[in-house]
């Protein structure tokens, strides 16, 4: 995987130097991801499924894995969950194409289980080279599997709609939105905190 291009640089005295470049593109990403093999969910997915979405995104949403139909597709929440959040973003005024969003592990698990814990390890390098490149004001967790790979922390439903500060990142707790599926009241909290996250965006913007 590529994950920082190094080349060589003769300087004036001769000498050769090793010269760090910026971390590789998300076009560069998104291929090593699509023949990735490092885990064992590489055996029954149909597609792999990189992050999609604008380099230069003030936000960046995480979800947990892609589901069927992200599987088929090849595309982050494309599916009912997916639906869900195109709606509370539009509602909050962020269409899909202004925000990046990606999920903990790239690749379905079988029967949409949780991914375990080698499967997140192993696919964490390509979240980390998102964010650096895409470097966003504010990242959205969303769920509990992102919340917990990403800062450890537990209960959704009692944390959502909260920032948390960490490693100079700014992190913006809420549900999955799978979870608003059934429900039609958390459909409208899970709303409400997009809304919120979109605030909270504008506050960060203003200080700069
Ligand atoms: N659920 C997720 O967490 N991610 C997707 O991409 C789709 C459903
Ligand atoms: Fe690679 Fe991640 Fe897919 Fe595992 S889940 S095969 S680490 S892209």
């Amino acid at each position: 995987m590529v994950l920082f291009n190094q080349f060589c640089k003769i300087n004036q005295e001769g000498l050769e130097t090793i010269v760090m470049k910026k971390p590789s593109s998300l076009e560069m990403i998104q291929q090593s991801v699509k023949t990735c093999k490092k885990c064992d969910l590489c055996n029954t997915r149909n597609n792999a499924v990189p992050g999609i979405g604008d380099e230069n995104a003030d936000v960046v949403f995480i979800g947990e894995a892609p589901g069927k139909n992200e599987d088929i597709h090849g595309e982050p929440f494309i599916g009912t969950a997916g639906k869900r959040l195109d709606d509370a973003l539009e509602n909050a005024g962020l269409t899909r194409s202004s925000v990046y969003i990606t999920n903990i592990v790239k690749c379905r698990p079988p029967n949409n289980r949780v991914p375990n814990d080698t499967e997140k390890l192993m696919c964490s390098n390509y979240l980390e080279e998102e964010l650096q490149i895409i470097n966003p004001k504010i990242i959205c967790l969303l769920g509990n599997t992102s919340f917990y790979s990403i800062l450890g922390g537990k209960e959704i439903s009692k944390n959502h709609g909260q920032i948390v500060y960490k490693n100079n990142r700014v992190y913006f707790i809420s549900f999955h939105p799978a979870a608003t599926i059934y429900n039609q009241k958390l459909l409208d909290v899970f709303k409400n905190d997009i809304k919120k996250l979109v605030n909270e965006l504008q506050k960060i913007k203003n200080k700069n």
